[in-house]
């Protein structure tokens, strides 16, 4: 990771004649960046550890640090706030001053993707476990009509970061933050930790938002968070949704605006509507994302008849099933799911999310889906079959471990909240109640993961997988 933080902010305007590889399908181009340009000098990597200070100056054009999203062993989505009319594009190389950059601009083929809010810049034909270095920057358009369209100024971040792309040969390593609910001073301590311990990927396992209705809100969640800007910008996030992630106008309809979608070549076309499940090697790991969809029935009033969940998580069942007939995720030595909702729980009062019609029954504590029931049914034999040995949840806010039985052979973790009330040591609360970071990394022939709990800075809990294969 680069130290940005004693850089000052360079210029911002360039001239720079570019071509090549000046598309969303990327791939290399024939043009170079010069190698004086702008940011240009990227110092030597791993200058430090912890997150890159923001360089981003109040009014730029460059709205925000740039958030990488949806990685994979051949791609990454770079995305970041616009202030303004604009086009943005990211350069990227294997060089660490760019010198072998080719620039790849936000959108699609035809017409490209500019706007005044959010730029998305899908990198695709990348090498796999491969350190690519990279930075922002966009065109400012003046927009007047169909026949009055203007390029104006350019703006380049002084600030080259940087990120390893997945594979099987790529490390071993990952961490998993949830519920983080727009909590900034957990949201803080969380994303701190994720950067001092340097994984290649973490996975954003839901509940982000609360309810949001407008991009400004999903914006200042994922692109500009109070006290972390650069939280995304050298450790990308995988992000799956949360219950709480489809609520609002904004979130239910438009997320897809500001959190990339996984690459549609990634999938075959049956699974077309399933943007957000993901199954890639990360090292020895294969990394599997299912989406439980909400906490409430299809047929709860409270959802107008709107949500179609039901058909969502069955589709879901068939995409875990063809998973597995692809080499490198049946040769895993080990595989880790994870979702928002539990797949299980032991406590007979928790609410299993299928009481129908209405959530509601006087033999549950809540009346929403404290865990997932009917996934359960339809993911776990699944798991079973192929040895899945580790479930990662969240959506209780509270840290907890299931050890594997006769019945489910596979275990859980489920991640704690956004809470860091300190003085509840003293108090009578569930001794899960607090926010964690979960981290894996394969050592010494085995599966190692280490629960952080971010409010006391210990370790929460230790336990390690063998190999399945
Ligand atoms: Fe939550
Ligand atoms: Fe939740």
């Amino acid at each position: 990771m680069i130290d940005v933080s004693r850089r000052g902010f360079i210029g911002g305007v360039s001239a720079l004649a570019l071509g090549g590889c000046a598309t969303a399908g990327g791939g290399r181009g024939a043009s170079a960046l010069p190698g004086n340009a702008p940011g240009g000098d990227a110092g030597k990597d791993g200058e430090t550890l912890g997150r890159a200070a923001s360089t981003r100056p109040p009014t730029s054009l460059l709205a925000s640090e740039p958030c990488l999203q949806a990685p994979g062993p051949d791609t990454m989505g770079v995305v970041f706030a616009l202030g303004g009319t604009a086009n943005g594009f990211v350069d990227y190389g294997e060089k660490p001053d760019l010198s072998d950059a080719c620039r790849v601009k936000c959108g699609g083929l035809r017409v490209t993707g500019w706007n005044d809010r959010v730029a998305q810049v899908r990198l695709t034909g990348l090498k796999s476990a491969t350190k690519y270095y990279y930075r922002i920057g966009a065109w400012r358009i003046s927009y007047k009509g169909g026949y009055a369209m203007k390029q104006l100024e350019e703006v380049l971040s002084p600030a080259i970061h940087s990120f390893v792309t997945a594979g099987e040969k790529a490390a071993s390593h990952f961490c998993v933050m949830n519920d983080t609910h727009a909590r900034w001073d957990a949201f803080t301590k969380v994303t701190d930790k994720v950067a001092e311990l340097a994984p290649p990927v973490c996975i954003w396992n839901g509940d982000a938002t609360n309810t949001t209705e407008t991009i400004d809100e999903a914006i200042k969640v994922f692109l500009t968070p109070e006290q972390s800007p650069a939280y995304a910008t050298d450790v990308p996030i995988l992000f799956e949704n949360g219950n709480h992630d489809f609520r609002g106008r904004f979130c239910a309809l438009e997320l897809d605006k500001v959190v990339m979608t996984r690459h549609p070549a990634e999938r075959d076309s049956r699974f077309w509507d399933l943007p957000r499940n993901v199954a890639y090697r990360q090292g020895d790991v294969a990394l599997i994302g299912l989406d439980t969809g909400e906490d409430k029935l299809d047929t709860n009033p409270a959802f107008a008849g709107l949500f179609n969940m039901k058909p969502y998580r069955e589709l879901q069942t068939e995409w875990l099933k063809a998973q597995f007939k692809r080499p490198e995720i049946a040769s895993a030595p080990y595989v880790v799911a994870f979702c928002h909702i539990p797949l299980f729980d032991a406590n007979p009062k928790a609410n299993p999310g299928d009481v129908a019609p209405a959530d509601k029954d006087p033999r549950y504590t809540h009346d929403f889906a404290l865990w997932q029931r009917t996934c359960a049914k339809m993911w776990g034999p699944v798991f079973a079959e192929h040895g899945v040995q580790l479930v990662i949840a969240a959506h209780d806010h509270e840290y907890r471990y299931d050890a594997p039985t006769a019945d489910r052979p596979w275990a859980q973790i489920v991640g704690g909240g956004p809470d860091l009330d300190l003085t509840w040591d003293k108090k009578k609360v569930p001794a899960g109640r607090f926010a964690t970071v979960i981290e894996g990394k394969v050592a010494g022939g085995k599966l190692q993961m280490t629960v952080h709990n971010v409010r006391t800075g210990k370790v929460a809990g230790q336990f390690a997988f063998s190999p399945r294969v």
